[in-house]
């Protein structure tokens, strides 16, 4: 079960006395097995409201249940990618896409498991590089297989391919697609781009000021042609209301 159910949801920071409302009264149901983007610009509270639906933050009001659970605790179900890979870097591309296995006592089920995984992000012929050795485009997608092995229901992404080049970026975004078709995640996916946002979702929020300011179903099946005029006529609506004042 992976659907997610926010209510209310309300988060305030202070910086030097004064409050910054990051998220505030956010209404949000995510059906199992839904792919959700989210766009907005940058402050809007994009992070927060991730960080809150893994239980990295707490809420001041409102909640997030995980298909039915109460979902402050970080568990099994739920895990998230960031913008950059944050991998171990004493550990090679192997170790560290096992390391959520590592209480596994089926040393064969791992293997076949890390396996499939570096087989399917292509990392099979750098498994036992070390970060370091590895292009930031291959860490990423070692960041990406990290979460895969550890199998949750749910994963948040928060601008995972936002450092990467286009064409590293065009790949992943392929091969994410095809995950989430082959391995049945629910998925919500924080970009600032519009156009990655029409080509992953099948619902866009447009996320301002803390809450949802839009959203529209994406109803093009994939792999979407970016050049098409569904495609971009859902893209400039999109752009339009992000950039509404
Ligand atoms: N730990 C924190 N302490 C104080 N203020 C914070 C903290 N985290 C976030 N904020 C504030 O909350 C607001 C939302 O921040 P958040 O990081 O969620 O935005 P975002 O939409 O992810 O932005 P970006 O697109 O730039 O990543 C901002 O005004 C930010 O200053
Ligand atoms: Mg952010």
């Amino acid at each position: 079960m992976g659907g997610i159910e926010i209510h209310a949801l309300g988060k305030q920071f202070q910086i030097n006395n004064r409050l910054i409302p990051a998220v505030c009264n956010f209404e949000l149901q995510v059906s199992e097995r839904e792919f959700v983007t989210i766009v907005g610009k940058s402050g809007c509270g994009k992070t927060t409201l991730l960080r809150l639906i893994c239980g990295l933050e707490n809420a001041d009001q409102g909640y997030v249940r995980l298909a039915g659970h109460n979902g402050k605790a970080f568990d099994q179900r739920v895990s998230i990618v960031f913008q950059e890979p944050r991998l171990m870097p004493w550990l090679t591309v192997r170790q560290n896409m096992a390391f959520s296995l590592l209480k596994e006592n089926d040393h064969q089920k791992v293997d076949r498991t890390v396996n499939f995984f570096l087989n399917m992000l292509g990392l099979t012929p750098f498994q036992d590089a070390y970060p370091r050795q590895i292009s930031g485009g291959m860490a990423q997608r070692t960041a990406l297989g990290r979460t895969l092995c550890f199998d949750p229901d749910i994963i948040l992404m928060d601008e995972p391919f936002g450092a990467l080049d286009a064409f590293t970026r065009h790949n992943l975004q392929q091969e994410l697609v095809d995950i989430f078709l082959s391995q049945n995640k629910t998925i919500i996916f924080v970009t600032h781009d519009v156009n990655e946002a029409v080509l992953l979702g099948q619902r866009v929020l447009v996320m301002d000021k803390g809450s949802i300011r839009r959203e529209l179903a994406i109803d093009i099946p994939y792999p979407r042609d970016a050049l098409s005029k569904d495609f971009y006529n859902l893209r400039e609506e999109i752009l339009r209301s992000v950039l509404k004042p």
